[in-house]
């Protein structure tokens, strides 16, 4: 049979019709003019672009949350501010003002803590380096020091020698609770058996008291049963320990890890509909903790939540500086933030905002950073409606991790300010100028340019 020929036609794809519910992703506009009531405009003039922003409002209404549904359901129970996320002072204090301890993982961290006002008694001291000298300052302050490995407990065995006392010491585990890769770098493996010799050691060199269990699973935990295998297999130790060998412990500190409302790349669900409510691992955790304890018994509980507390909590304000056509047809915008300043753009998809109206179709875009640097993305692609110099973005949540891991890469660093009560203001944070570059930096007289 003879083909008949037909005509080839050209039919234009028509992407971004109305959804199944009714809205177009090319015509979803998000538009933020201000943050807790003060304008972005105002902001920017005052502080300059790029801008970190936080909400004193939102981090003491989420710690309230996250303390209260913990609370509620275990009394005994304390949060230890994770420095490591965020480590500004008027953060921090923040949090000890609604009753945080401090959890610091190196000496840097722990005189932050000892700055602040805090007492060493109120540090959890984790990590897996101490030197023997901040091992010994911050037992000889009554920090509660856990233990990573076995030299640790070398070194603090020397520490008692030299303080000529006994001292308590808590002991980092790491076990299987579902969550892959597991963090098995960090303190003494349980299924294997390592944590029992530790223990055995610990109690056979006579100079330390073993009085906690310290465990962190790791990073945005999505399932909250993780915890209550966790909750399970410390409890199932503890008195393990206390039938073997008659130790008594205080405190069992069950680490960070609760997510934040926050999108990771390559997942497709909102994280509305893929973080479980804080409610769920307050539920799993108290749960696990009353099935697995013995009646009346009610040791102190430790949570060291960094992330889940404030991510949301902080915004970066950022200024298109100039847009180019990419040969793949999308729009590629440069920022005047970049991965110098945002350290979770490896993992995170960003709300991205815009402080005003935008006319025009959205369209495929990515957003570049100031660094001329390849991988300085901070979206590799969104749809976007066309914007000019001078747009500004707002990028959340960034309020975790970003301004500890940001680095000083041929920029200065921005600053930061906090929205307290009734619309104030507080510079949190110094822009950085080439004074603050050059503070450290020496050039021997041999090398000095002379007029
Ligand atoms: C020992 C320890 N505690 C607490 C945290 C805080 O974790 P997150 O921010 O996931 O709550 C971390 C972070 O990795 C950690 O290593």
């Amino acid at each position: 049979m003879i083909k008949k020929y037909e005509k080839p036609v050209m039919l234009k794809i028509e992407t971004g019709m109305m959804n199944k519910f009714g809205s177009s992703p090319y015509y979803t506009r998000k538009v933020r003019t201000e943050i807790d009531g003060v304008k972005i405009d105002d902001l920017v003039n005052e502080h300059g672009s790029p801008l970190f922003v936080f909400s004193e409002s939102t981090l003491r209404q989420r710690y309230k949350q996250l303390y209260n549904v913990f609370s509620t359901r275990y009394p005994n129970i304390a949060f230890g501010w994770s420095y490591k996320t965020n480590y500004l002072p008027a953060i921090c204090n923040i949090l000890h003002q609604e009753g945080a301890i401090a959890e610091v993982v190196s000496e840097m961290e722990y005189d932050k803590a000892r700055l602040a006002g805090i007492p060493g008694d109120k540090i959890i001291f984790n990590g897996p380096y101490k030197s023997i000298s901040a091992l010994e300052k911050a037992v000889s302050e009554g920090a509660l020091v856990n233990i990573d490995h076995f030299d640790e407990i070398y070194d603090l065995e020397k520490v008692a020698k030299n303080l000529d006392r006994k001292i308590k010491v808590g002991m980092r585990l790491n076990m299987d609770t579902g969550i892959y890769p597991q963090w098995t770098r960090f303190g003494f493996n349980l299924e294997s058996g390592q944590a029992m010799d530790a223990v055995k050691r610990i109690v056979n060199g006579g100079k330390l008291i073993l009085n906690g269990l310290h465990c962190h699973v790791g990073t945005f935990i999505l399932d909250p049963n993780a915890y209550a295998l966790e909750v399970e297999k410390m409890t199932g130790l503890m008195y393990d320990l206390e039938s073997k060998f008659n130790i008594k412990l205080e405190y069992l500190d069950i680490g960070g890890g609760f997510p934040s409302k926050s999108k990771l790349k390559g997942t497709y669900q909102s994280p509305d509909t893929l973080i479980p409510s804080i409610d769920e691992y307050a539920e799993a955790i108290s749960t696990a903790l009353y099935r697995n304890l013995k009646g009346g018994h009610m040791p102190q509980v430790y949570l060291e939540t960094g992330r889940g507390i404030i991510d949301e909590a902080g915004f970066l304000i950022t200024s298109i500086v100039t847009s180019k056509r990419l040969p793949d047809g999308r729009k590629a915008y440069v920022a005047d933030a970049g991965i110098n300043l945002l350290y979770t753009a490896f993992w995170y998809k960003y709300t991205i905002e815009t402080d005003r109206e935008l006319q025009g179709t959205n369209e495929p875009s990515m957003i570049n950073g100031p660094l001329c640097m390849n991988i300085d993305v901070i979206e590799e692609g969104t749809l976007l409606p066309p914007m000019e110099k001078g747009v500004r973005l707002i990028l959340s949540p960034v309020g975790a991790y970003n301004v500890t891991q940001w680095m000083q890469f041929i920029e200065y660093r921005p600053a930061v300010v906090l929205i307290g009560p009734n619309k104030t203001v507080d510079l949190i944070r110094e822009r950085e100028d080439l004074s603050d570059i050059i503070r450290r930096e020496k050039v021997p007289e041999r090398l000095k340019i002379k007029a």
